[in-house]
């Protein structure tokens, strides 16, 4: 329930005004002094706030300016007196919601309290919004334990504050789009649109309209002046996907609004400043593009100033389990189950290629929780093609392999190696010691002592 704090130093206004917003269902709390109105103002959460101008020693403005700094999305709507409008015009251009004139009818007080409380409900509920994006778009959540990817992230980190281009390069599903929006979320626009637009999706002829907006009979079904992402964009980050397939008639348009940082809509002449800053994305390889003439080369370097290539999954094993164990997480809340994986899920799902990439394995992992029935993670609640496509045991990495010896001693190192290979020695054999020893030109005697215990 909404809870309003109402503060007048008038008694017989103050218990009228108390028992009107009750009978609106709202919570209210009264004070009749503007020290107290401030001490809760400073101590409790409060949904709206209304309050007399004229009062002494604290006056209504000095409330106003407290309920500004403690609570800046409060809405404040002042009573004064006739005759003090000026005092109320001042506070409405430093964001008072609105004033209200003493005498004033009732109705108009319940519309404008109604007004208020709908506004504070769309500022917190963008407020939810902004976080929950986020929670899962923001940096926390680019799961980045590789070589390769913890130095995207670093790069990432240093370039995100600056207003630089960034070209996102790699193939199809390996997180392109969450780089973007990790730049974005990470840079001082943060709180403005992030606008995606998908040069491939969209049919050549309505892109340049799209981008640049047009003014009103600019050609057929122009019905209206329209404004484009750019504009859409304005403050914020324009995230331009799959750039390779801009067609190069736009390409100059595109570069001239880059570079002068303004846009002119379809069929006008005038031209219009923007502030946008532009991450633009490619799977394609943009360079050959260029060297067949399909893309503008003063484009590409204009967009180029920071490349950023985004590995395949297949070249970043180490990131595969802990991108499962994220998408579980994810998952988890909505099943409310705590996931777990088998050591032979586990192997497949490290000895699969991924030529989808990270979206390919997100997928997967969305397969396996809704055929499971308990909660292990096992080879027959994963997609066919990847149990059968799989090749586990493969080769370990060589990256892999060192991050598994990290900082062990030489002597650990030795040991861990000749168990290894008397493991495989063993297993060429049948498992018969003897015959391994013999190999081995060691007595069996050592080889017992060499082998742990249960072998
Ligand atoms: N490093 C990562 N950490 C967490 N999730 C990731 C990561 N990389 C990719 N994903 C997830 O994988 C999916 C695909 O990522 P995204 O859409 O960014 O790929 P893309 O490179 O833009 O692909 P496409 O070229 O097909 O558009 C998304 O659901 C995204 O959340
Ligand atoms: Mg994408």
């Amino acid at each position: 329930m909404p809870r309003v704090l109402l503060v007048d130093d008038e008694p017989r206004i103050l218990s009228l005004l108390h028992s009107l917003l009750k009978g609106e269902g709202l919570e209210v709390v009264s004070e009749r002094d503007g020290e107290s109105a401030i001490a809760r103002i400073r101590g409790e959460q409060i949904d709206l706030l209304i309050t007399d101008i004229r009062m002494s020693p604290v006056d209504g403005m000095e409330i106003f300016r407290t309920a500004r700094t403690e609570q800046a999305d409060m809405p404040v709507i002042l009573l004064t007196a006739y005759g003090a409008v000026d005092t109320a015009i001042e506070a409405m251009k430093g964001g008072a919601f609105d004033y209200l004139t003493k005498p004033f009818k009732v109705d108009e007080l319940l519309i404008t309290v109604r007004r208020a409380l709908e506004y504070r409900r769309l500022v917190s509920e963008r407020d939810h919004l902004q976080q929950e994006l986020t929670a899962h778009y923001g940096f926390e959540n680019v799961v980045a334990q590789s070589a390769p990817m913890r130095n995207i992230c670093e790069m990432i980190k240093r370039i995100a504050p600056t207003d630089t281009t960034v070209l996102i390069v790699g193939e199809s599903g390996t997180g392109k789009e969450v780089v973007a929006r990790a730049i974005h979320l990470s840079s001082k626009r943060k709180a403005k649109p992030f606008v995606a637009v998908n040069c491939a999706a969209i049919p050549e002829a309505l892109l340049e309209s799209e981008m640049f907006g047009h003014v009103k009979g600019a050609f057929t079904g122009a019905t209206a002046n329209r404004e484009g992402l750019f504009e859409a964009a304005n403050g914020g980050t324009l995230f331009l996907d799959e750039i390779g397939a801009m067609p190069l008639a736009l390409q100059g348009k595109f570069l001239r609004a880059l570079q002068e940082r303004e846009v002119r809509p379809v069929g006008g002449s005038a031209s219009r400043p923007v502030d946008v800053r532009v991450l633009a994305a490619s799977n394609v390889d943009l360079e050959k593009r260029v060297e067949a003439k399909e893309f503008r080369q003063d484009l590409y370097y204009r967009l180029a100033v920071i490349p950023l290539e985004l590995p395949p999954l297949r070249d970043r094993q180490e990131d595969i389990l802990p991108l499962v164990r994220h998408f579980l997480q994810r998952e988890a809340p909505m099943t409310d189950r705590q996931y777990r994986l088998s050591r032979e899920a586990r192997e497949i799902l490290c000895g699969y290629a991924w030529p989808g990439n990270v979206r390919e394995l997100e997928n997967a992992v969305k397969h396996a929780v809704a055929f499971l029935d308990g909660d292990e993670i096992t080879p027959d609640v994963l997609p066919p093609r990847i149990v059968s496509q799989s090749k586990p045991a493969a080769e370990p990495t060589a990256a892999n392999e060192i991050e598994q010896y990290r900082n062990l001693s030489l002597k650990a190192f030795l040991r861990t190696k000749e168990r290894e290979y008397l493991e495989q020695v063993l297993a060429g054999v049948n498992g018969d010691k003897e015959q391994a020893a013999k190999a081995l030109q060691i007595s069996l005697a050592t080889l017992y002592r060499k082998l742990p215990a249960d072998a």
